[in-house]
């Protein structure tokens, strides 16, 4: 029986631990038998690694419709020639933030307008949705506290201020409860373990 393609997205603050839950998560789908793409945006491909070194290491200021289209410019090559060629072929596509990424920094962090933002991706990505979305939350303090334990650099976002944090916290919720039957939102403060498995229940009915 061939699979259908799945497209899974991991969203959160910095230091929530997406990437350690989509490890876990990519390894959990491997031993179901499935086929995983895991893939991130900003990058993803040789292009969307150059925009990725732009917007997230540019020294100076980059204007907020500038990022907003540098971020859209990379979703556009990367679901055309990433994600949806390995959905097609019945793939499972592990993805490290997507369109909400963008309406929660650049619509709320940046304040540009949250609907223009999120109908920019949509155009970029000729209106692909995921199937999943699992939103990592955690209070902007606590997020501080692990990176400052496993950073030495950081980037231009993670740069930014405690409260510009919480705005986007706070999008990210509000956009969680716009679509439930999309999300699911799990506290990122549990243990790893537990989150994972809050994740598989969630994941294992559509396989
Ligand atoms: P990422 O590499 O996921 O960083 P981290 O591992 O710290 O979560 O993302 C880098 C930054 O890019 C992150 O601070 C959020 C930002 N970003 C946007 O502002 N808009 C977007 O559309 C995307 C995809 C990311």
């Amino acid at each position: 029986m061939g699979s259908r393609g799945l497209f899974i997205t991991l969203e959160g603050g910095d230091g929530s631990g997406k990437t350690t839950q989509a490890e876990l998560l990519t390894e959990w789908l491997v031993t179901r038998g499935r086929s995983v793409v895991r893939t991130r945006e900003p990058g993803g491909t040789e292009v969307g690694d150059e925009i990725r070194e732009i917007v997230l290491h540019h020294r100076g200021d980059i204007a907020p419709r500038a990022e907003a289209l540098l971020y859209a410019a990379d979703r556009a090559h990367h679901i055309k020639t990433k994600v949806r060629p390995a959905l097609a072929d019945g793939q499972v596509v592990v993805q490290d933030r997507y369109l909400d990424s963008s309406v929660a920094y650049q619509g709320a962090g940046r304040v540009l307008d949250a609907v223009q933002v999120r109908d920019l991706s949509l155009w970029a990505s000729e209106g692909l949705l995921p199937d999943v979305t699992i939103l990592l939350d955690l209070d902007p303090a606590s997020a501080r506290t692990r990176l400052d334990g496993a950073r030495t650099r950081y980037d231009r976002l993670e740069a930014e201020k405690l409260d510009f944090h919480g705005r986007v916290r706070d999008a990210y919720l509000a956009l969680a409860a716009a679509e439930p039957e999309r999300f699911i939102v799990l506290d990122a403060s549990d243990e790893p373990a537990a989150i994972a498995a809050a994740i598989r229940a969630r994941v294992e009915p559509l396989l």
